[in-house]
């Protein structure tokens, strides 16, 4: 079958850049992405590229490339999945707040909403395709609903997770390592893995298309975020040990990243890795795990987490105590609020944590970040649900200009390794700050002896 009309589901991080780039590659396919959250829907129709919800070099372009063209975004949910022959689910799986598996488990409302509305509107066959992350299995659980509320028509659902890393979307998705196309070994699975290929196909090699069973494609997700996050972890466990022995974090890192076998990527020690999806995915996996009494496993990967936790909290208590352990009423300010650069996502972002660490100090927070709008931090910091509203208001104040952000401060934290951090005039910086004025170089992205020079008493991860 040849695809010529696709819809997605969820108009968020993975939904509008992943769409986006099939319609700017497939120019004869027609892709509408909708979502029952309007605004988003209206920002991604915003005329003025400065406004789309999400924020990832070269999307603006991409954007504009294909929208009114081939590109639709809409909140009528019913008629793109009417009108389409392939569905890709792209909605959120937050981890639960509530109930069973709370804290733990993935939360499949949005799934299985979702499965329900195509059941309950599809007139013809449908190849649906799972593009969030989810648990294993639940390629099952979407077909017994779209079998058993459906309208006599026949579904196929596919596996086909998203690999893509925020602030480098674009290019992972024009250039991926792999894609992953799972599907029912059964003839009818194999012929829509191979409509899913034949779109891929249009711009990337088949040989980096690789096909598997569904239950291998979902695990396969849940296992690279896990091994990548945990890469992150080990080298921020041997960042403390370093700290304590004068080996230096990262040299270590450089002197293992040869190894061939080791690999020299992921291996940046820092504050903690954040973002959306890697502690949801391993706490699932951990959940998984624990599901089928395979106890050791899940206590193996819960450990990647205890240690991000650490580190964090680790940041935040050295700031206090190189401070004369009092930050009471001390202005600190934070560069960076995004979880990594080039992102405006702040979702698990260290920084919030770090932040609400050093409030329960008494701290003032000075924020700065290119990209995130004031609102975003406090609503990141009131859904901690750590103390009133107002409260984060009083003591939480959001800068446009990094230098009045860090205008007599005691001390600043970086906490995203934004490019332009570097190219700052540090000495300027610290002519305004309060003395002794210091420095915590959460992301070791500024070079310390160019700063110990200026006169900052410097402090690096892992050193
Ligand atoms: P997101 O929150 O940015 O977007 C999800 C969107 O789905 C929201 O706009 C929401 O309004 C919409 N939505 C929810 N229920 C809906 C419904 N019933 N009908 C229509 N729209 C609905 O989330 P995201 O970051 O894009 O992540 C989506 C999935 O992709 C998750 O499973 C995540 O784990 C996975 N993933 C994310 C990334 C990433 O970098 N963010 C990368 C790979 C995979
Ligand atoms: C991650 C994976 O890299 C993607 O492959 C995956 O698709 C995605 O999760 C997902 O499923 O959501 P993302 O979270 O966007 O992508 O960004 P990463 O580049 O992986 O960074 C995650 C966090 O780890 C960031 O806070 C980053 O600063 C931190 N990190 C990363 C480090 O602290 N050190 C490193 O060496 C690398």
């Amino acid at each position: 079958m040849r695809i010529k009309n696709i819809c997605c589901i969820g108009a968020g991080y993975v939904g509008g850049p992943t769409m986006a780039v099939i319609a700017h590659k497939c120019p004869d396919i027609k892709v509408t992405i909708v979502d029952i959250n309007e605004q988003r829907i209206a920002d991604w129709n915003d005329e003025n590229l400065d406004n789309l919800p999400v924020y990832e070099p070269g999307l603006a372009d991409i954007v504009a490339s294909a929208r009114g063209r081939n590109l639709f975004f809409s909140t009528d949910v019913e008629k793109a999945i009417d009108e389409a022959q392939m569905i890709f689910i792209s909605v959120n799986t937050p981890t639960k707040t509530y109930g069973l598996g709370k804290g733990k488990a993935a939360d499949l409302k949005y799934i299985e909403l979702c499965a329900r509305q195509i059941a309950a509107v599809a007139k013809n066959d449908k190849i649906v395709v799972e593009k969030s992350t989810l648990p294993v299995r639940t390629a099952q659980a979407i077909k017994d609903i779209l079998d058993n509320t459906g309208n006599g028509v026949q579904y196929q659902i596919l596996s086909n997770p998203e690999f893509l890393a925020e602030g480098t979307a674009v290019q992972d998705l024009l250039n991926p390592d792999r894609v992953l196309i799972g599907g029912d070994t059964t003839k009818e699975g194999q012929e829509a893995i191979e409509a899913l290929v034949e779109v891929y196909a249009n711009w990337i090699p088949r040989e980096n298309i690789l096909t598997t069973n569904v239950w291998s494609s979902e695990l396969s997700k849940l296992t690279a975020n896990a091994f990548l996050a945990q890469r992150v972890s080990s080298i921020n466990a041997i960042s403390e040990l370093c700290e304590k022995t004068g080996a230096d974090v990262n040299e270590v890192a450089k002197a293992i990243g040869m190894d061939s076998r080791i690999g020299p990527k992921f291996l940046k020690a820092s504050v903690g890795f954040g973002g959306s999806c890697f502690q949801k995915d391993i706490l699932n996996l951990v959940y998984i795990a624990k599901s089928y009494g395979l106890h050791e496993v899940a206590d193996y990967w819960e450990q990647v987490i205890i240690m991000n936790d650490h580190q964090k909290r680790r940041f935040a208590s050295n700031i206090v105590r190189t401070l004369y352990n009092t930050v009471s009423g001390k202005k600190i300010a934070f560069l960076g609020w995004a979880f990594k650069k080039d992102t405006n996502d702040t979702r698990e972002s260290a920084a919030i944590y770090v932040a609400d660490d050093l409030l329960f100090e008494q701290a003032n927070i000075a924020v700065y970040d290119p990209k995130v709008e004031k609102g975003t931090i406090y609503r990141d910091l009131d859904y901690l649900g750590t103390r009133p509203a107002d409260a984060n208001r009083e003591n939480v104040t959001v800068y446009t200009d990094p230098y009045e952000a860090c205008r007599d401060a005691h001390a600043i934290a970086i906490l995203t390794e934004w490019d332009e951090f570097k190219q700052y005039d540090w000495q300027r910086i610290y002519d305004n700050m309060k003395k002794p004025a210091f420095v915590f170089d959460g992301r070791n992205i500024l070079e310390g002896q160019k700063l110990e020079q200026i006169g900052f008493v410097f402090s690096e991860i892992g050193k």
